[in-house]
């Protein structure tokens, strides 16, 4: 499948993914993902910040809303529409672009602070091209920081099997939950693209995107080799909140669901 396939996956996706984001269906984003990475970036008022694949541009606004300078990009022009929508409701100064993370054509070398990817590059088919690009745009001392799925425990699908994740116990008779007991993890070196089922059922349309399962060796590789020093890096966990509200959540504090990378340009 190549890159308009894939990107056309995303544009089909737009719809329910708007919803999923913006009605707060997204719960593993909301309790854990951004709390961790909004952490790690501290404070970025006044600082201006490029958000890699950034959607329908709901992390976008949250860093705008902190006072960052923001400019999006992604290479679904729906989902960009959907983001300038949003923008013309309410003015948070975004300047969102239809562009591919791996030729960021229109952008300057040397211009951002920072360059943020959320839970995106693991969908992104150039991901050594994406991080050139990165580094080619960060000012000297700029940082990266990206979230993926954390590769060590990614659930896979090879020829319709689903390897590793949790493996359960008997439901509990009163609860009917069943007891997770332990997580399988395999094929960990087998990298290569995947088709990722979005069927979860508070989804108002199911659909399908692509993704690339590397290993961290690979992203170390690709950020070393474009320059770039590791700097920092976090495993998230979810809020207390979140485990409260949504059982599912409580697995996180297990075994981590997403890792979070900071790479600096020296
Ligand atoms: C899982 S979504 C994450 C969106 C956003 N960062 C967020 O947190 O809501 C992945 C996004 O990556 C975008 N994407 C995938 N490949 C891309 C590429 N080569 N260039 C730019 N965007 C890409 C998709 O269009 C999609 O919007």
């Amino acid at each position: 499948m190549g890159k308009n396939n894939i990107r056309k996956q995303w544009d089909n996706a737009t719809e329910p993914w708007v919803d999923f984001v913006r009605s707060h269906k997204d719960y593993f984003r909301d309790e854990m993902n951004n709390p961790t990475t909004f952490e790690l970036l501290g404070d970025i008022r006044k600082k201006r910040v490029l958000d890699l694949g950034c959607g329908e541009g709901y992390n976008s606004r949250l860093m705008a809303q902190q006072g960052a300078n923001v400019t999006g990009v992604d290479f679904s022009k729906k989902m960009i529409s959907c983001a300038h929508q949003q923008e013309k409701k309410e003015k948070r100064g975004i300047d969102y672009h239809v562009l591919d993370a791996t030729n960021l054509l229109t952008l300057k070398d040397s211009i951002f602070d920072i360059v943020t990817c959320f839970m995106a590059l693991q969908d992104i088919e150039n991901h050594k091209g994406t991080i050139r690009e990165t580094y080619r745009v960060l000012k000297k001392h700029g940082r990266f920081v990206f979230s993926i799925p954390h590769p060590c425990f990614e659930v896979r699908i090879r020829g319709g099997k689903i390897i590793g994740g949790w493996r359960y116990g008997k439901a509990n008779r009163n609860k009917q939950i069943r007891t997770a007991l332990y997580y399988t993890v395999d094929r960990y070196f087998d990298t290569r693209r995947d088709i990722v089922p979005w069927n979860m059922k508070r989804l108002i349309k199911q659909f399908k995107t692509t993704a690339f399962h590397r290993t961290l060796t690979d992203y170390a590789d690709a950020l070393y080799d474009a320059g770039f020093m590791i700097s920092r890096l976090k495993e998230s966990k979810p809020t207390k909140r979140g485990c409260a509200r949504y059982p599912k959540l409580k697995l996180c504090l297990r075994i981590p669901h997403s890792i979070i990378i900071e790479a600096v340009k020296p």
